[in-house]
């Protein structure tokens, strides 16, 4: 198979620094040691999983193991091409497991995600396999979810002021801000398309990730309530 040799399809990059990065590093070391020959894993997105899937696939690279993963975003795709990871999609496979970041994360192991635009494909492969490991540093867990960050929801761009309507008639929604881009004129787009309203809570209730999903127009949110995780920190 010939392979491309330019520049972008052998350069791995993050997008500008890391924080907490040797914390972040302490729990993707910590992941990586958990892979077994012949898993299919889902590869989530933001720094940490990038440094997870840095070190995954040098396991790979080392001990020779056969690995494949079903990456959540354009990013862990291009990430897992550079790193010579072989990929899969959940039309071909189920993922045995996987792994992917959060922003916030509560007692109830409810998270807020999105910052990369991906919660879709996100929240496909978390569904999709029996447990998936999120990987945060103590600066994530929260008492109060929402408390430093707001829900994105992903929205269809013909329905933002339907959404946003509807979303004012929350209980506990104290702000609704569209996501506007850098270095794009501009909102925004998710990898589905879509816009990103930014909803700043008082209080997330147990039914909000449903209810939101309710709203026509509604795509996905960054809330994730009730899957298979388990917390992995340092
Ligand atoms: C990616 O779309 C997000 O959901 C990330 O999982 C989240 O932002 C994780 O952040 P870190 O970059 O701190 O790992």
């Amino acid at each position: 198979m010939m392979k491309w040799t330019n520049q972008l399809a052998s350069q791995l990059n993050w997008s500008g620094d890391i924080s907490n990065k040797e914390v972040k590093q302490q729990v993707a070391d910590k992941v990586a040691a958990k892979v077994k020959d012949g898993d299919v894993i889902g590869i989530g997105s933001g720094s940490t999983s990038f440094l997870a899937l840095q070190a995954i696939a040098e396991r790979v690279k080392e001990e020779g193991i056969d690995v494949k993963g079903i990456p959540t975003s354009k990013e862990a795709e291009l990430n897992c091409s550079v790193l010579g990871l072989s990929t899969t999609t959940l039309i071909d496979s189920k993922p045995d497991w996987g792994f992917d970041g959060a922003d916030e994360v509560d007692g109830a192991h409810r998270l807020i995600k999105g910052r990369g635009g991906a919660m879709l494909r996100e929240k496909l492969v978390m569904a999709s396999a029996a447990k998936t490991f999120i990987l945060v540093d103590q600066s994530k867990i929260v008492d109060r979810l929402g408390e430093k960050f707001a829900v994105p929801v992903e929205v269809d761009a013909r329905a933002i002021h339907l959404v946003e309507s509807h979303l004012h008639t929350f209980a506990g929604v104290t702000d609704v801000a569209m996501r506007m881009a850098e270095k794009k004129d501009g909102p925004v787009l998710t990898e589905g398309g879509h816009v990103i309203l930014d909803v700043t809570f008082e209080t997330i209730g147990p039914e909000a990730e449903t209810e939101l999903k309710g709203i026509p127009g509604v795509v996905e949110t960054g809330l994730f309530a009730g899957y298979p995780v388990e917390i992995l920190s340092v």
